[in-house]
């Protein structure tokens, strides 16, 4: 399918935007300071906590946070086990899930757990991270998918 753009500039911190590309959901969400703060403690908890699986990403995605802006996170919203949409629990608090939660989205099918960078945790169904989708920014507030 064609590339789809997205206007971010009304997206808010912990909001996520829902698009649609070649068939499949994309999230766009904004992360907060404390997200991204708390991102790198997890790293000894996930499978491939530097995204070294190149099949999730494209190239220029790398690192811990797997976005072009700190903040943003794009991502395909696709659970990597069998494909089931994780929801998302943006919140860092102990409840619903377990004392270490620190916000990410869970899938509800077979309780796989990944971050809100996308990592996948260890101990759970799904093999691999989320796929970041290729994406570029237009100009500061749009985002091209695609
Ligand atoms: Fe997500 Fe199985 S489809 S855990």
């Amino acid at each position: 399918g064609a590339p789809i753009s997205a206007d971010i500039s009304a997206l808010e911190e912990g909001q996520r935007m829902i698009l649609e590309w070649r068939g499949q959901p994309i999230w766009i969400v904004k992360r907060s300071k404390a997200i991204l703060a708390a991102l790198p403690t997890l790293d000894a908890h996930l499978r491939d906590p530097k995204s070294e699986n190149k099949d999730q990403q494209p190239a220029y995605i790398t690192g811990e946070l797997r976005s072009i802006k700190p903040e943003v996170s794009v991502l395909v919203g696709l659970c990597t086990h069998l494909g089931c949409s994780p929801e998302m629990k943006a919140e860092i608090r102990p409840e619903p899930f377990d004392e270490n939660w620190k916000g990410g989205y869970f899938c509800p099918c077979h309780k796989s757990r990944f971050d809100m960078a996308g990592r996948v945790f260890q101990g759970v169904p799904a093999p691999t991270n989320l796929v970041v989708p290729p994406h570029h920014y237009e100009n500061d507030t749009t985002i091209v998918i695609g």
